[in-house]
């Protein structure tokens, strides 16, 4: 392979996630209620998906609804999940036949029965799809996941099933909401905020972060490559120096662990 040859040796994201912020901004720009750029959000994310699935990303994560969302206004609230339901209803199909598989982070057990249902039947309608993974954050929390791993080794230590002094990072990831999801190489945020929010804080540790200006509603398919493009621009050293990576950018990196 001819090292010196980025275009050649550029490295897609496994995992991308996106902090989709901006659309009540997006609204109120043009004077709609804040919804009205929830839904054309929503657009969005269909478009994004249906990219990172075609350039083949493993792994795409939305924050779609933080645990902190669920302060907002009853009907924003309520907005949002029939937005979401409506979503998985419009997508199912889609899914399977384009082999994306759904998995959802976060406490869903603070959603409605019938949210938490179709959340279930989508999981499980699409769980044999071997493309790309879509991870939704739903009532998520970066601290309340961190949390819920110690709740679960806790109970296992208590069951006797796993010896305190063997917990390590590896450990610990495999008992966060979903085990199977490597660490974020990408991470997006729009809107101009550049904040995590709490999103993916033990999964983001060595990502690479990215900020645009642009308000989520108005994300692009040409804003989906710019963010790819800075990507392939970057470094990842993972502590270790240039002499040791060698002559590539974003290539030959040393083998990260799963989270
Ligand atoms: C992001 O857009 C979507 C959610 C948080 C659900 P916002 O609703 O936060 O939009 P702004 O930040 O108010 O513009
Ligand atoms: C982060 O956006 C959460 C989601 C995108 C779902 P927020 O709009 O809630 O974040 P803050 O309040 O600006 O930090
Ligand atoms: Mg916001």
């Amino acid at each position: 392979m001819q090292k010196n040859f980025h275009t050649e040796t550029k490295q897609i994201p496994g995992h991308v996630a996106i902090i989709m912020d901006g659309n009540g901004r997006w609204a109120r720009n043009r004077g709609l209620p804040r919804i009205a750029g929830h839904r054309q959000g929503v657009e969005s994310v269909t478009q994004v998906v249906d990219a990172c699935a075609r350039k083949g990303v493993r792994f795409l994560s939305l924050f779609a609804f933080s645990s902190e969302n669920w302060g907002r206004p009853r009907h924003e609230v309520d907005a949002l999940m029939t937005l979401l339901l409506e979503y998985l209803a419009s997508q199912r199909q889609k899914m399977i036949d384009n082999r994306i598989r759904l998995q959802v982070i976060g406490d869903v057990s603070r959603m409605t029965e019938s949210v938490q249902q179709a959340i279930a039947d989508a999981v499980r309608e699409t769980s044999e799809g071997d493309g790309l993974t879509l991870v939704l954050a739903l009532s998520y929390g970066g601290r309340d996941e961190i949390l819920r791993a110690v709740g679960r080794m806790l109970d296992q230590v208590s069951d006797g099933a796993l010896d305190p002094a063997s917990i390590d990072a590896e450990t610990f990831a495999a008992h966060l909401d979903f085990p199977g999801m490597p660490a974020a190489d990408l991470m997006i945020r729009t809107s101009g905020e550049m904040r995590l929010s709490n999103f993916l804080l033990w999964q983001a540790a060595y990502t690479e972060l990215y900020f645009t200006d642009v308000l989520w509603p108005d994300f692009s398919l040409e804003e989906l490559d710019r963010a790819f493009d800075h990507y392939y621009q970057r470094r990842r050293r993972f502590g270790l120096t240039d002499e040791q990576l060698g002559s590539d950018l974003n290539d030959d990196q040393p083998q990260e662990t799963d989270h």
